[in-house]
């Protein structure tokens, strides 16, 4: 598919929106292959991923929702379900994390932005492969190295939910272009 085409038919698709299809690994591994050729100052290629399936996927539901309802002096229902069922809905849930630069040669926040980039490269290859999925980044993600036991200098920035999906997303629009640009002579 053209690029100018692919890029606008990019959709956030949600979990509840999931069919039980599960994606196969070479998939998978396309897509990791592909957030791997994102742009990287200083080639720090700073991304890092966990990809969780199976009981994996049921552990990181009860962790989140666990950690809700600790920290939440008042968790909702409605939010207590969510994240137990979320990553049980999807296919594969990627952990999208960082690893800052242990010599801190340049700012985490350009650290994030190529991670930002990898993901990007995701959504965009799963797009293509008729896949549906989404960046989400609740604040329980500041809690992930007791999941994951990250490394010194790593942060989890959330997760990419997977998942076929029967119906088509809802159209979305953006704010004219225009309006964000400013051409200069
Ligand atoms: C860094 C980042 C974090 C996001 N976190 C969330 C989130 O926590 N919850 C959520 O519902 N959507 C999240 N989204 C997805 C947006 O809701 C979605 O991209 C937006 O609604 C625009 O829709 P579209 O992606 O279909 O164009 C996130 C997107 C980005 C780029």
């Amino acid at each position: 598919m053209d690029i100018f085409e692919l890029i606008p038919k990019r959709r956030a698709v949600f979990p509840p929106q999931f069919n039980d299809r599960p994606i196969a690994k070479t998939d998978l591994e396309k897509v990791l292959e592909a957030a791997n050729w994102a742009p990287t100052h200083r080639r720090t290629e700073p991304w890092r991923f966990k990809v969780l399936q199976g009981d994996s996927k049921t552990r990181l539901g009860e962790f989140l929702s666990t950690k809700y309802q600790e920290t939440d002096p008042r968790p909702k229902q409605i939010k207590i379900k969510k994240l137990q069922e979320n990553p049980q809905r999807s296919a594969t849930v990627i952990a999208i994390c960082m690893q800052r630069d242990p010599q801190e040669r340049l700012p985490e926040w350009e650290e994030v932005a190529a991670t930002a980039m990898a993901v990007q490269n995701m959504w965009l290859c799963c797009t293509a492969m008729g896949i549906g999925s989404y960046w989400s980044s609740p604040g329980l993600i500041r809690y992930m190295d007791e999941f994951f036991a990250l490394n010194e200098g790593e942060r989890c920035l959330g997760f990419f939910y997977m998942g076929y999906y029967d119906e088509e997303p809802p159209l979305v629009e953006r704010g004219a272009v225009s309006e964000k640009v400013r051409w200069l002579d």
